[in-house]
């Protein structure tokens, strides 16, 4: 049984254009980290027990979620859990993180009724969509104590409104993409309380980082 309010150490992290889009217009995948950044992700995956992203991301981008030993110039060792935010079982079938090839979550809501390969765990976290804190106590009880997540703009928004990150890092890419289409670093759940909330952040640290920049945030109270 999961202990209630456990959950991991959550480490946000992102990419974005200076204009704070997450990708290009409708979604359509951008790379935007350069050499260097794409190391530091990678060695921050290497670093965690768990990579998670939304079914949105997992439809748009295809990702593998794996680390990528060689930009590290490291021998393969344990990876990484990928962890994926899918209360209808909408991920598709051919989908990357469904190969088998490391160890996969797929988090859905009681009634989601799709059937997974084998090799994926099914958590069944929430009535109707899948809820942050059941599912990261859980998470916790399956030895993921290290989380990192990676997106998309929904996510981020459910882990920084519901208090449950502890840092986030944003590579600002140096670009504009300026189509309104394109996601944004964060969309809040719809149907909040008016005013809309905000996200109080402290920034810990600004480097440039290739082109670019890299910023690195921790929360600095409750939502308003
Ligand atoms: N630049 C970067 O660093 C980066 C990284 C990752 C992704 N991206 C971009 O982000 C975009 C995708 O973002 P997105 O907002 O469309 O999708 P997303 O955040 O990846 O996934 C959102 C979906 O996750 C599911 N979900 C289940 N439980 C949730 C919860 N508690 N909170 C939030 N979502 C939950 C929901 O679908 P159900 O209701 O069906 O469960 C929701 O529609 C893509 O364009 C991708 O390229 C960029």
């Amino acid at each position: 049984m999961p202990t209630p309010g456990a959950r991991p150490e959550v480490h946000v992290n992102c990419a974005v254009s200076v204009d704070g889009r997450l990708a290009y217009a409708g979604g359509r995948r951008a790379r935007l980290s350069g050499p260097e950044d794409l190391r530091r992700v990678h060695e921050l995956r290497a670093a965690s027990d768990g990579i998670l992203v939304g079914v949105g991301t997992v439809v748009l981008d295809d990702p593998s979620l794996r680390v990528h030993w060689d930009l590290l110039q490291r021998t393969p060792a344990r990876s990484p859990t990928r962890i994926v935010l899918d209360s209808n079982g909408r991920t598709p079938p051919q989908a990357r993180v469904l190969d088998g090839s490391q160890a996969t979550i797929v988090a859905t809501a009681e009634e989601c009724r799709r059937e997974f390969p084998s090799s994926v765990t099914v958590l069944r976290a929430g009535a109707r969509r899948v809820d942050l804190p059941r599912l990261l106590a859980a998470l916790v009880d399956l030895g993921i104590h290290k989380l990192m997540v990676e997106g998309g703009s929904q996510v981020i928004g459910s882990f920084l409104l519901g208090g449950c990150v502890d840092r986030l890092t944003v590579y600002v890419a140096p670009v504009v993409i300026g189509d309104p289409t394109a996601p944004i670093l964060a969309t809040f759940p719809m149907g909040r309380s008016d005013p809309a909330p905000v996200v109080p952040l402290r920034r810990l640290e600004s480097r440039p980082l290739d082109d670019g920049t890299l910023l690195t945030y921790v929360p600095s109270g409750p939502s308003t």
